[in-house]
């Protein structure tokens, strides 16, 4: 039942409007000042107000200016025994919904209440399907952070497993891929890479030795140095790796990182020998984070060089075979931020 409220200084304009408003279904409240109006406002819901202009005190229009701020979705019908051209275009201009002269008859006050209370219900039912859109919205996007974490848990969950595989064939260099992952992300973020390249950066981290699943077990884990057709032999894994990942459409440059993770600045990586610019970012990220890891780490054919070595290989080679900034990033990781393989 809609609820309206009557403001008016003299008891029986409050009780004759009262009674014609009761009598069409409508819940009414009254006030004989703008003060109890206020009061009255906070203890109830009310869809139409109803207020007389000159009062003593306060003015009805001083409520009119309040509510319109406040509460603008109560329609506020205004009447004047004093009516002048002036006050309605003051009253609508501050807001009012309707503007009515004394002595209000019963007519003209059902068809001015009438339409404000329409007017009324269809801003309620508007901001009813304003929430319920919000609503449906915040479910929607909830249900796709969901649908997104659970992607990128199985894909991470894929890159770990592969690496796993070759964990198996190679244990003496167990857990190098996630390890190198896992930095190389670490060295992006401290980048400020976006969020999009640090995940596709963890991924070829994961994945990047992935080549030497072909390589014969004997030479991976040969526990003294590589002859020279054995190192040849080895340096297959990239291009193998990128054969095996370049016909699986992914959405970061994976096989194309895992092909170049052993190119230098200078060209004197391999397999191809590419220089600088011909090398991209990720995969300038993915060569630091190998060589840290890879020097931090015990290997068959001799023990951990120590992770103050794998700094100095870095800061010597700078510029050299190794990018800068990325260098940079690597250090201020170790040594201010206090990285750890263990993350
Ligand atoms: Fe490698
Ligand atoms: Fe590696």
């Amino acid at each position: 039942m809609p609820n309206i409220m009557v403001i008016d200084d003299e008891k029986s304009i409050r009780v004759t409007l009262s009674e014609f408003l009761k009598k069409e279904g409508y819940h009414v409240i009254t006030a004989e000042n703008v003060q109890m109006a206020r009061v009255l406002l906070q203890e109830d819901d009310v869809d139409v107000v109803l207020s007389d202009i000159i009062m003593p005190k306060e003015s009805g229009m001083t409520l009119l200016k309040f509510l319109h701020e406040t509460s603008p979705d109560i329609r506020i019908i205004m009447m004047t025994g004093e009516p002048t051209v002036d006050t309605a275009v003051d009253a609508i201009r501050l807001g009012a919904h309707d503007y009515l002269t004394k002595p209000v008859y019963r007519n003209e006050l059902i068809k001015a209440v009438t339409n404000a209370v329409n007017f009324k219900q269809l801003i309620d039912e508007k901001r009813r399907l304003e929430l319920q859109n919000q609503e449906q919205r915040e479910n929607l996007e909830r249900l796709v952070e969901e649908r997104t974490h659970k992607l990128h848990q199985a894909m991470m969950n894929t890159a770990y497993a592969t690496a796993a595989m070759l964990d198996l064939r190679d244990p003496y260099t167990a857990g190098h891929q996630k390890r190198v992952g896992s930095l190389a992300r670490a060295i992006g973020k401290e980048l400020k890479l976006p969020a999009d390249t640090l995940e596709g950066l963890h991924i070829a981290g994961c994945i990047h030795d992935i080549g030497k699943i072909a390589i014969p077990f004997e030479i991976l884990t040969k526990p003294v140095q590589l002859s020279l057709n054995e190192y040849a032999i080895i340096q297959e894994h990239p291009k193998i790796g990128y054969d095996v990942l370049r016909s699986y459409e992914m959405p970061w440059p994976i096989s194309e990182i895992v092909y170049h993770h052993h190119e230098r600045l200078d060209g004197s990586g391999y397999p191809q020998g590419l220089k600088a610019d011909q090398i991209r970012l990720e995969t300038r990220i993915i060569s630091v984070a190998d060589v840290v890891e890879a020097m931090s780490s015990h290997r068959p054919y001799r023990p951990s060089l120590g992770l103050q070595c794998a700094m100095d290989e870095i800061t010597m080679n700078k510029n050299k075979l190794y990018d800068p900034f990325v260098v940079d990033a690597c250090i201020t990781l170790f040594n201010e931020k206090k990285y750890t393989f263990d993350e």
